[in-house]
């Protein structure tokens, strides 16, 4: 799987019930996450931070779904735990990935092997994140080590650059956040330009210094 790849379809039982994957897109932006195993300390402080963050995604319209390499009846308990535990609300749906079947189609085992455990049966390593976008199009993919949490900031601020850059046409540059002056996208030519800057006064996405310097760059250059 590669950027620009539609996200593989599959019918798979959940937290919240059976789903079709595609169907649960819906039109919606979808980030996918995976757990090897349940009750895992990284996955479960990371499960916890998804809890609690959750309202930021469902503001940009974005619906979590995550996936255990564990049944059903385990993920119920461990999300009994991590609410106890954080003080949370889990109400988003995870995948009951026992056989990795999901796992194994998404290439989130190290190795193309769904049999590539360690001496305790955890598959090493299930920790992906796909960010999938309404059309259904994989715009992101990260795969983490077990030893490493993700950032569900960077998370948000990877889903805003993304919304920016489809509604905008722009590009966000290193450490970007919604408010920092972003860049004209190189399709964009410059009698476009000139009407994302006017239309962008007031907007969230700042055409200042940055902007007007590429902008006249181009300018000068053609
Ligand atoms: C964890 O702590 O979440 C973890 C441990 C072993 C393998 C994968 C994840």
């Amino acid at each position: 799987l590669r950027l620009g790849s539609i996200a593989p379809n599959f019918d798979a039982d959940t937290t919240n019930g059976r789903i079709n994957f595609h169907e649960y897109i819906g039109d919606n932006w979808v980030v996918l996450f995976s757990h090897p195993e349940d009750y895992t300390p990284v996955c479960t402080t990371e499960l916890g931070a998804f809890a609690k963050s959750e309202p930021e995604f469902t503001k940009r319209g974005v619906k979590l779904i995550g996936l255990s390499a564990n049944t059903i009846e385990s993920h119920s308990g461990w999300i009994k735990d991590i609410n106890e535990l954080y003080d949370t609300n889990l109400t988003f749906p995870i995948i009951a990935d026992k056989e990795r079947k999901v796992a194994f189609l998404y290439d989130m085992l190290d190795y193309q092997d769904t049999t590539n455990v360690d001496s305790k049966g955890i598959a090493f390593t299930i920790r992906s994140v796909f960010v999938i976008d309404p059309k259904k199009t994989i715009r992101l993919i990260l795969s983490y080590p077990a030893s490493t949490g993700r950032n569900s900031a960077e998370l948000l601020r990877v889903v805003d650059s993304l919304q920016t850059g489809d509604k905008q046409r722009v590009t966000t540059p290193i450490n970007w956040v919604p408010g920092d002056d972003a860049i004209v996208h190189p399709s964009v030519n410059n009698d476009q330009a000139k009407v994302c800057k006017s239309e962008s006064k007031g907007s969230s996405c700042s055409f200042s210094l940055t902007l007007a310097f590429r902008y006249f760059f181009r300018s000068t250059a053609s």
